[in-house]
């Protein structure tokens, strides 16, 4: 009897110190970010890696040098190294296909994180209101030039967009484009160029230099002969950067010229406070962060009510069902954040949240 015990005791201890350590384990996340060369993922990575931790998961963090094959490779180590979740930014959506199953396989979620991967091994996409982001682009112009009172002026735009392997870059374009084409069709705005179509004007990789070469091209081919440029709509920062530079070093006219972008990167809001760049669509990704972390938390946690899991985040944010499909005919649960539109008016915005910091010259930094 008495080994009995003390048999039965031993079995309650080896059980007891399981049960704590499967309850201390921690979960392990791979975040997968694409390129540390454009700025915005620096801080969406520092970011996700940071609240993940506090929350007392081990994070793992890799970029992948906007090398989607090396993205691949990055996700299998993750795999290998056995994590519960993956948080993945995608270089190329429908380069991951390989992997996707692997994890699907492995039982992993995966979190979709800002862009989609068109693949249905993806569990939930967490990004901002895309086709928004273009829209704020577009009418900003719309407002700027105050087009639906236009009369018979004939204001001159070009259109730059980003990477055809991002989902992303086609909803910015289109919701742009959407906004803008009453008044092309009616005349008020005229392409000069003619490149209206999203192949015509993308950018691939987001890359500044493309994007540049490219605005030179097309001033040089027409507006070479004093033709006025009035407004360059380019989808985000790293384009308008590019952009900035081919007005400065190719265009011969004098006057102010609208040019829009997305993110906040330092040197574009260095080119808002000196006039070569007039607006930008702001993104708080250490808000996405934390909704990406909270929605890992809830999974983890149990079933996900997604309608009512947005009323916990603390910042306004959509459970959308309708808009994204990560399949033809298979749509997938999104968490919109909602994305704001800063000028030079209003750059103390990016102050008062407590992410940049100005100094005295006016110029910003990110902290
Ligand atoms: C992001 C943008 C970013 C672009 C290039 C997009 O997928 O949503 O915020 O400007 O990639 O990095």
């Amino acid at each position: 009897m008495k080994k009995f015990v003390s048999l039965l005791l031993a079995l309650v201890m080896v059980l007891s110190v399981f049960a704590v350590a499967t309850a201390e384990a921690p979960k392990k996340v791979g975040i997968s970010m694409p390129t540390q060369s454009l700025e915005r993922w620096n801080r969406d990575g520092s970011y996700l890696k940071a609240e993940f931790e506090k929350a007392g998961y081990e994070a793992i963090l890799t970029y992948s040098d906007n090398d989607a094959g090396r993205q691949v490779n990055d996700i299998q180590n993750m795999l290998a190294e056995n994590v519960d979740v993956l948080v993945i930014s995608a270089i190329d959506a429908e380069a991951l296909n390989t992997v996707m199953d692997e994890a699907a396989n492995a039982g992993v979620a995966v979190i979709a994180y800002d862009r989609l991967i068109l693949n249905d091994a993806v569990t939930y996409y967490v990004s901002f209101d895309n086709y928004t982001v273009g829209k704020l682009q577009g009418q900003y112009v719309e407002t700027a030039l105050d087009l639906a009172n236009a009369g018979d002026k004939v204001y001159n735009i070009e259109f730059t967009a980003g990477d055809p392997a991002d989902t992303n870059a086609t909803y910015f374009f289109n919701g742009a484009f959407d906004t803008l084409k009453p008044y092309i069709d009616a005349g008020t705005l005229n392409v000069v160029s003619g490149q209206t179509e999203f192949q015509q004007v993308a950018t691939a990789q987001w890359n500044t230099d493309t994007a540049l070469n490219r605005a030179q091209t097309v001033l040089s081919s027409f507006y070479a002969d004093g033709t006025v440029l009035d407004v360059w709509l380019c989808s985000n920062d790293s384009t308008a950067l590019g952009v900035a530079q081919a007005i400065e070093s190719d265009y011969a006219g004098t006057n102010p010229i609208i040019v829009t972008g997305q993110d906040g990167d330092v040197a574009n809001l260095a080119n808002i406070v000196d006039g070569k760049q007039t607006m930008t669509v702001y993104k708080n990704v250490m808000d996405e962060a934390v909704v990406t972390l909270s929605l890992v938390q809830a999974m983890f946690a149990g079933e996900v009510d997604g309608a009512a899991l947005v009323d916990t985040f603390g910042v306004a944010c959509a459970f959308d069902t309708e808009s994204y499909e990560k399949t033809p005919g298979n749509k997938v649960d999104s968490f919109l954040l909602v994305p704001s539109v800063v000028t030079k008016d209003n750059l103390n915005y990016l102050v008062d949240i407590g992410l940049y910091e100005m100094g005295d010259d006016g110029y910003l930094t990110a902290k």
